[in-house]
């Protein structure tokens, strides 16, 4: 009888083991830490909050790939775009995706993965707007968001084309703008402008001047993780993933 107890105590503590075993032997699956990303969800369909407050867009879905490839956990937090770099430079964040440029300035001061996707310019401007052309512009006012590539393309064709400039912090503020006529015309991305001429019954015309290079994610210079998030992002690139995301998200390619 004892031994029968015991046999059954000593199979219940060998059953532990296993147990214990089967965690621990999980351990390649534990997270590697966890990657903060920073972000301005004011941009969609890169990236937004759901009426909820989540997180959603095709930077967001990316990114949580990336994060789930590398066995890292991922959080995100909302800055305005224009003080990402910044955050990248105080090393606040370990990364950023928030549609931005891999621009040449921007990349003397953090790194840059692999281009992920490219979208020309735009400018927007209300449905019976007289503003169909570069020409049409003098006199106007046209909004940007700061801190982005079309703030810096605005000034450089102000001279040329005569209007005026008015810098805000959300790109969706632009859009409310816009909307109310206190600006005329909105600068933006295009894949970002498409949306919201066909989501808010708005007009527009491409942007002849535009050479702005392909989206990618911006991290410290110097950081560690570029080259793990490169090698995931080209496999995601290469196995047709990042192309699925494209298609869920309705992102045209330029
Ligand atoms: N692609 C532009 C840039 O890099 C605009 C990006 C704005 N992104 C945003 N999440 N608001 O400057």
């Amino acid at each position: 009888m004892i031994k029968k107890v015991m046999l059954a105590a000593l199979s219940m503590f060998l059953l532990g083991v296993l147990a214990a075993c089967g965690t621990s032997g999980d351990s390649s699956e534990e997270s590697n830490g966890t990657i903060v990303m920073g972000t301005s969800a004011d941009f969609p369909p890169f990236e937004s909050f759901t009426p909820e407050g989540e997180y959603e867009g095709f930077d967001i879905d990316l990114a949580h790939k990336v994060a789930e490839e590398l066995n890292y956990d991922l959080e995100i937090e909302d800055m305005s775009f224009d003080g990402l770099i910044g955050s990248l430079q105080a090393e606040r964040v370990d990364m950023v995706m928030a549609g931005m440029s891999a621009t040449d300035d921007r990349k003397e001061n953090v790194d840059f993965s692999v281009e992920y996707h490219h979208s020309g310019e735009m400018f927007v401007t209300q449905k019976d707007s007289e503003v169909t052309s570069l020409e049409d512009l003098e006199g106007q006012t046209l909004g940007v968001q700061l801190g982005t590539i079309q703030e810096e393309g605005a000034k450089e064709l102000q001279d040329e084309y005569g209007f005026e400039i008015k810098e805000m912090d959300e790109a969706t503020t632009l859009i409310q703008e816009l909307k109310t006529g206190r600006v005329d015309v909105g600068y933006m991305d295009k894949t970002v402008a498409e949306g919201y001429i066909e989501e808010q019954d708005l007009a527009g015309f491409d942007d002849p001047t535009t050479s702005s290079p392909g989206m990618a994610i911006a991290f410290p210079k110097g950081s560690d993780l570029v080259e793990d998030v490169n090698e995931v992002l080209e496999q995601l690139i290469e196995d047709g993933t990042v192309e699925e995301l494209e298609e869920k998200w309705e992102l045209t390619e330029e």
